[in-house]
């Protein structure tokens, strides 16, 4: 999609574009026999594709690091269908040990998995390093969601064996992906201080989630597993995520 669609909301293709609502993109389906992890289910973008995926019939499990808001997030999905199959499930993407955790204790639930929805991120964040001692926007987006994937593909591709349903894996990332360090992803350099941007960062972190999500589709296609992996800019929508922007904040506040 280009700029000029992404803005105007004008549809492509597919009949949708970035005006589509999810329950729009999703009127008809029955997703009864799906189940779906969403990282960071709890607000924002992730919240919306939890209501609708369960307003689907889908089973979702919101995974979240903050329980309250996660129990909230169910509440008020059950307060608009009390029928709604949602869990939730804690999970901080910036820990290797939370994310262990949370593939140990889903695997132990002994459920299907058909969707993985990597969808939690933080943006423009000031320099931070993580429990494990990797730059924070990097370890949250992209680490945390390349390891979460790795530990949970098994369950996903005895999922898409047994039921013969395509397993779909989607990254959410961004744009901004196109606004990053000289040469791209700064392997060498992922910690440095000194040259640390909090935008080329983010930039950085969402390259790899499309880079990610294009080597699993790769390997996917080379090996037969009936899973798909894609990426995806969801638009610009107004939450959480600016919190450390305060112009673009007050731009939205004024627009
Ligand atoms: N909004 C946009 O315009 C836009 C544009 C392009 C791309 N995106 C992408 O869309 C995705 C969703 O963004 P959003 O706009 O919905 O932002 P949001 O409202 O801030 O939601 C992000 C979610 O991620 C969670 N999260 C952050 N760090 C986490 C961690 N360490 N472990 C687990 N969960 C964590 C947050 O939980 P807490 O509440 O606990 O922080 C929150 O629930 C992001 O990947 C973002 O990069 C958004």
């Amino acid at each position: 999609m280009g700029i000029v669609s992404l803005i105007t909301g004008r549809p492509g293709s597919s009949g949708f574009g970035s005006a589509s609502t999810a329950e729009q993109v999703t009127d008809g389906i029955d997703a009864t026999n799906l189940t779906a992890v969403i990282t960071g289910g709890a607000s924002g973008i992730g919240l919306e594709t939890a209501r609708v995926l369960a307003l689907r019939k889908a089973h979702v499990i919101i995974a979240a690091r903050n329980m309250a808001a996660a129990n909230e997030a169910k509440q008020l999905i059950l307060k608009e269908d009390d029928t709604a199959r949602v869990d939730t499930l804690k999970l901080d993407l910036s820990s290797i040990a939370s994310i262990k955790d949370f593939a140990q204790n889903f695997i132990a639930l002994n459920l299907p998995l058909n969707i993985l929805i990597n969808n939690a991120g933080i943006m423009f964040c000031p320099y931070q390093i993580s429990e494990d001692g990797i730059e924070m926007q990097f370890a949250t987006n992209h680490i945390g969601h390349f390891l979460l994937t790795n530990l949970l593909l098994d369950t996903m591709n005895r999922t898409a064996k047994e039921t013969g349903i395509e397993g779909r894996i989607v990254n959410l990332s961004s744009i901004a992906h196109q606004y990053t360090y000289k040469g791209g992803i700064r392997f060498q350099k992922i910690n440095d201080r000194a040259g640390y941007s909090d935008k080329k960062a983010y930039g950085q972190s969402k390259l790899a989630n499309i880079l990610h999500a294009n080597e699993l589709s790769r390997r996917f296609q080379e090996e037969g597993v009936n899973i798909t992996a894609n990426s995806v800019h969801p638009g610009l929508i107004m939450t959480n995520l600016f919190k450390h922007s305060a112009v673009v904040m007050s731009m939205f506040y004024h627009i």
